[in-house]
């Protein structure tokens, strides 16, 4: 059986990217896609997820859910600058998309975990707001109370773009974006003692995918995907070209839908991991506690430290160009 998974998504550029290779990757199937504020507003991530599902077609077309519109106790922070007023480089504001009616991504969440359990993977792309919100949901019934466990906790692994831990981060000096969006979500999720391995920014900054590339692959293709991917990184390609110095971008959510497919591209640590939450200069910034400050703490994740970078390219051109 394929492994089934869930993409939870704040559908922006690389968050699209993403959804073309898990669709692509024969290795894994996707129920569902789910989306959560972040990156743009939930309703634009929703119509965005709708626009890639079209222009795909994929022949068992995944869920669609509308998560949280915005973070557990934060006012929404988002990044039109970096990913277009509509999270698709302004291509989706130039398409008629019909508004996307859908079930709540939490009960979808909820029903395909309590279903699928040890089965299914969770690939969380953005803020963890509807994990945390699923994992804090109460049962129906208190007499479930005892009885049944969560259904977050039956699930089989969360793979989670998120954290920076010895690299500076994206959104101020020492956060990433995405627990950066929901600190207290990440941190529930940090210290739920769920099977989640954590993607940095620390090897998603190993990888950049230069604009002379995409032009170069997607004339040679001149697919309506590939036309897709060429206008919806511009902006993204610009920003980094403005604020890193390359034409460009970085692959940070292809790079979790690829430890997800094939972990063996990942060198991983076991670590306790504290997201700060109180802190005004500091919110969102991951702390982890290697074993040098003595007996490492509980609960620990698995934080990704190394990437295969060939590996890792040639499975993204080759899922992203079909
Ligand atoms: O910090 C990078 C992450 O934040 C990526 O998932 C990007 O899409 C944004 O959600
Ligand atoms: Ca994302």
């Amino acid at each position: 059986m394929l492994r089934p998974v869930i993409l939870d998504t704040d559908a922006g550029v690389d968050d699209a990217l993403s959804i073309i290779l898990a669709l692509r990757s024969p290795e894994i199937s996707v129920r569902a896609i789910t989306t959560v504020a972040g990156n743009v507003e939930v309703e634009k991530c929703t119509r965005n997820v709708a626009l890639l599902l079209n222009l795909l077609q994929p022949r068992d077309r995944p869920t669609v859910a509308r998560g949280a519109a915005k973070p557990l106790k934060r006012n929404l922070v988002t990044a039109p600058e970096v990913h277009g007023k509509d999270g698709l480089g302004n291509v989706a504001s130039r398409r008629r998309i019909a508004p996307v009616k859908t079930k709540s991504a939490v009960a979808v969440m909820g029903e395909l975990c309590d279903s699928l359990g040890q089965k299914l993977t969770i690939i969380a792309l953005g803020p963890l707001t509807n994990l945390a919100l699923l994992l804090k949901q109460k049962p129906r019934a208190l007499r479930m109370l005892k009885k049944k466990p969560r259904a977050l906790r039956k699930v089989g692994r969360i793979v989670s773009m998120g954290g920076a831990f010895h690299v500076p981060g994206n959104t101020g000096p020492v956060a990433e974006f995405n627990y950066y969006v929901d600190p207290d979500a990440a941190q529930l999720l940090m210290n739920s003692g769920l099977p989640i391995t954590v993607i940095p920014l620390d090897v998603t900054e190993q990888v950049v995918l230069m604009r002379r590339e995409v032009e170069y692959r997607a004339k040679r293709r001149a697919s309506a995907v590939a036309r897709f991917v060429l206008s919806a990184t511009k902006q993204y390609m610009r920003y980094h070209k403005r604020t890193e110095g390359f034409y460009g971008g970085y692959l940070h959510d292809p790079i979790a839908v690829a430890a997800a497919v094939f972990p063996s591209l990942m060198e991983i640590k076991k670590l306790h991991v504290e997201v700060e939450t109180e802190g005004k200069l500091t919110r969102g910034m991951t702390i982890a506690e290697s074993h040098r400050s003595g007996a490492p703490r509980k609960p620990e994740v698995h934080v990704a430290t190394k990437i295969d970078r060939e590996r890792f390219l040639r499975f993204f051109h080759e899922r992203l160009w079909k």
